[in-house]
């Protein structure tokens, strides 16, 4: 029997992972899906509970969904654990990119102040997770899929021996997109990556085989545009003498000027990222409550996290399988990246086989991509640590070093105010 845990399970995205099991479930054979959230999103987990249960017995998928508050009983046995949590949900979203933007700095959900503070509110929680998963099924792993997922996975592998693995779906984003762009199968298409979490850089691109870099760097293809990301695209000047394809998170960095300027029209009129979102998601439930729905609806594909349950099947497919295919994944460097320390994660390609996961080795890296890369994965350090700690010093470092924040005193004034809304969920501080 193969039971898999949803941590997070009344999110408005669970319908995709819910496709996705049916459609590999020849393969795979799940059992059991275990919806787990907490009281407050009770309502939320019973109209996910009703239509994953319609969208099984449409297709005739003999598993089994059982939606429950008791975090413990959906640990408990389970093979995979996928967490897609948001602690302190839609609202405090709202919150960490108000209050950046407010403070003259750019404000997302992933990326600079707005990922510190998701990162402090969610790393208890997710330590707390593995403590039970550590007791009640110690040889699952952990699929996390959430966000800041390159911190929230570090702090994971750094503070307990769980198997974890963090996931995201930019890397296979970026297969489909250059599969289309190319016109042929995903399979045909190896990409080089190298970074870290949503500031990853593709520095090749094979198709069948044969280099393809020089096109895009010469224009052939914009990089991969998600639907929560504004898009200015890249001037070709800068990807021939960057070398190397960005993702859409760069922006944040290589034009923070536009973007800001984005955002301040966006938080002027109420309707920044988490705006739009909270108005997303109440159109999703809607949908998702009509009884005659039974399968994933497109509205869906609003979301940033679309086609999420892709990555995540390919995952729990070749650990299950121990098929030892390539995945670009979240994994504890061990030297796969030279210019950055043995214990933090990385999202590279790996070997994936049921009993460990394995970075291959990163080719060297250019200056213009280690300086950032090495910046913003010090913040990331400092964070994990100050969540673990309480210390604010540490938090203060871990803000002021990063690029997008310019300051000590703007630090501190987006800190306090952060710490403000947020004390109910960073007793440490
Ligand atoms: C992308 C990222 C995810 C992120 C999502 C945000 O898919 O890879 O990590 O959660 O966008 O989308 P949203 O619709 O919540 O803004
Ligand atoms: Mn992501
Ligand atoms: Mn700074």
């Amino acid at each position: 029997s193969l039971k898999i845990a949803v941590i997070g399970g009344g999110s408005s995205y669970t319908p995709e992972l819910i496709e996705g099991i049916i459609n590999v479930q020849d393969i795979l054979n799940v059992s059991e899906i275990w919806l787990v959230d907490i009281p407050e999103g009770q309502e939320k987990l019973s109209v996910i509970e009703n239509l994953s249960k319609r969208m099984v017995e449409k297709a005739k998928c003999p598993v089994k969904i059982i939606a429950t508050l008791d975090r413990r009983d959906a640990i408990k046995g389970a093979k995979f654990i996928v967490t897609q949590i948001r602690v302190g949900q839609l609202k405090m979203r709202r919150n960490d990119e108000y209050i950046s933007i407010k403070n003259g700095v750019i404000g997302q959900e992933t990326t600079g102040s707005g990922g510190f503070m998701k990162a402090l509110r969610t790393i208890p929680v997710m330590l707390d997770i593995c403590r039970d998963i550590k007791e009640l099924a110690p040889d699952a792993w952990l699929l996390n899929f959430t966000n800041p997922a390159g911190i929230i996975t570090e702090a994971v592998l750094k503070h307990s021996d769980v198997k974890v693995v963090g996931l995201c779906n930019n890397p296979i984003n970026f297969y489909k997109k250059f599969a289309r762009t190319y016109n042929v199968d995903m399979k045909d298409v190896s990409i080089n990556f190298t970074g870290i979490n949503h500031l990853i850089w593709i520095t090749d691109l094979y198709v069948k085989g044969r280099s393809k870099i020089e096109d895009i760097l010469k224009g052939k293809s914009d990089s991969y545009e998600a639907k929560n990301i504004p898009s200015f695209g890249w001037e070709s000047e800068f990807l021939q003498s960057l070398r190397a394809i960005p993702c859409g998170y760069h922006k944040y960095y290589y034009q923070t000027n536009q973007v800001l300027k984005e955002q301040l029209k966006q938080y002027r009129g109420n309707e920044t990222r988490a705006d739009q979102v909270q108005k997303v998601e109440k159109e999703l439930f809607e949908i998702y409550k009509n009884p005659n729905l039974n399968e994933k609806p497109e509205a869906l594909e609003q979301r940033g996290g679309a086609y999420y349950s892709e990555a995540a099947i390919n995952i729990i497919k070749s650990i299950h399988l121990d098929t030892k295919e390539i995945h670009t994944l979240n994994v504890r460097n061990n030297g796969a990246i030279s210019c950055l320390p043995n214990d933090v994660s990385i999202e590279v390609n790996c070997v994936v086989e049921s009993h460990q996961i394995t970075p291959l080795q990163v080719k060297e890296t250019a200056p213009q991509i280690r300086g950032l890369m090495q910046v913003v994965k010090a913040y990331e350090e400092l964070t994990v640590e100050a969540a673990v700690t309480g210390n604010r010093g540490t938090a203060l470092q871990a803000l002021t070093l990063h690029p997008l924040i310019p300051s000590f005193d703007r630090a501190k004034k987006i800190f306090d105010e952060m710490l403000e809304v947020n004390e109910q969920y960073l007793p440490l501080f």
